[in-house]
């Protein structure tokens, strides 16, 4: 069985594919606390203790799905951004040259400024805040990497996996009766955790290299997005309040409107999903 590295498993994409390349692979993991067998606490910041995990695993696929994720913390905090998101990948891409390890870095939406709405594969990216131009020069440097594949997810939602991702903040809002408040002019098409780690596990299998958009088939403002998941699991959704970004806490700039265009991954025999077909697979 070939032995994957899962960089970041803890996190809610991490621990989502640790589930679905179980099985499939040897799995093994670094965060920044070891979790059971096979997960092994490492700052990806950390060179030497990132080669010495590469030495004893000897991976043939290395996936980084490890960052400073919090955009409005990349913009005030740049210095703590650039050594997760440019040195730490650097150092699991130079690991993975060294050792020949097929990389898949997970990148964003948010290398795009929204101006065009919609985006494929091919489109130059124009970033606009400090986390989307990090997540475009670690692109880059990954692609120069012949065994290596970008994966530019849109937002990435789930229960279970994590707490802070936007739905699991919604669902504990409004389990507590609380009101929430979500942004109604930032469109993007969202994505269940687990289908994400499903379309990177296929196209691993057809050893796809460069970029591939993953997202899903519904373009909606973060408020419907919030109030759809609410009535489709009959939550109370009048506690859900739209504000415009300009009134939001938020400090980095914003791609407002980011449609990714799929037809690339859909080429691979990957289908994307409506967020009814994704809300059906949570269990709440
Ligand atoms: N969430 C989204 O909507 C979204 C959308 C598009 C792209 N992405 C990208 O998708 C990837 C996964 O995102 P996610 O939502 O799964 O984020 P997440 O839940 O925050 O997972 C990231 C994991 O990496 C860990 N980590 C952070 N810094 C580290 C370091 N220096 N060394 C080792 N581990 C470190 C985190 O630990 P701590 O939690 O302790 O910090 C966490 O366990 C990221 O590259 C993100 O930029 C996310």
């Amino acid at each position: 069985m070939k032995k994957l590295l899962i960089c970041g498993i803890n996190g809610q994409l991490g621990s989502s594919m640790r589930r679905v390349f179980s099985g499939s692979f040897e799995v093994y993991g670094l965060d920044k606390v070891a979790d059971g067998n096979n997960v092994f606490a490492c700052d990806i910041t950390d060179r030497e203790k990132v080669f010495s995990i590469f030495e004893k695993i000897k991976p043939d696929v290395v996936i980084n799905a490890a960052a400073l994720v919090n955009a409005d913390l990349c913009e005030t905090e740049k210095e703590l951004a650039y050594k997760i998101n440019y040195e730490g990948n650097n150092n699991l891409l130079t690991a993975s040259k060294s050792f020949g390890s097929y990389f898949v870095f997970i990148s964003s939406y948010y290398v795009f400024d929204g101006s065009r709405v919609e985006y494929s594969e091919d489109d130059i990216p124009t970033p606009i805040n400090y986390y989307g131009i990090l997540k475009w020069v670690a692109e880059n440097e990954v692609l120069n990497y012949e065994k290596s594949m970008v994966v530019r997810p849109c937002k990435i939602f789930s229960i279970g996996y994590d707490e802070r991702n936007f739905i699991a903040r919604v669902y504990n809002s409004l389990k507590k009766g609380e009101e929430f408040f979500a942004v109604s002019d930032q469109y993007n098409n969202p994505v269940l955790a687990d289908f994400i780690s499903e379309s990177i596990k296929e196209l691993i299998k057809q050893k796809a290299m460069g970029i591939f958009n993953i997202g899903g088939k519904d373009f909606v403002n973060n408020y419907e997005f919030a109030k759809l998941f609410a009535e489709y699991f009959n939550l109370d959704s009048s506690l859900i309040k739209s504000v415009s970004t300009d009134k939001s806490s938020q400090k980095a700039p914003r791609p407002m409107k980011v449609k990714l265009l799929l037809s690339k991954m859909e080429s691979k025999g990957v289908r994307a999903y409506t967020l009814d077909e994704m809300f059906k697979m949570i269990k709440l």
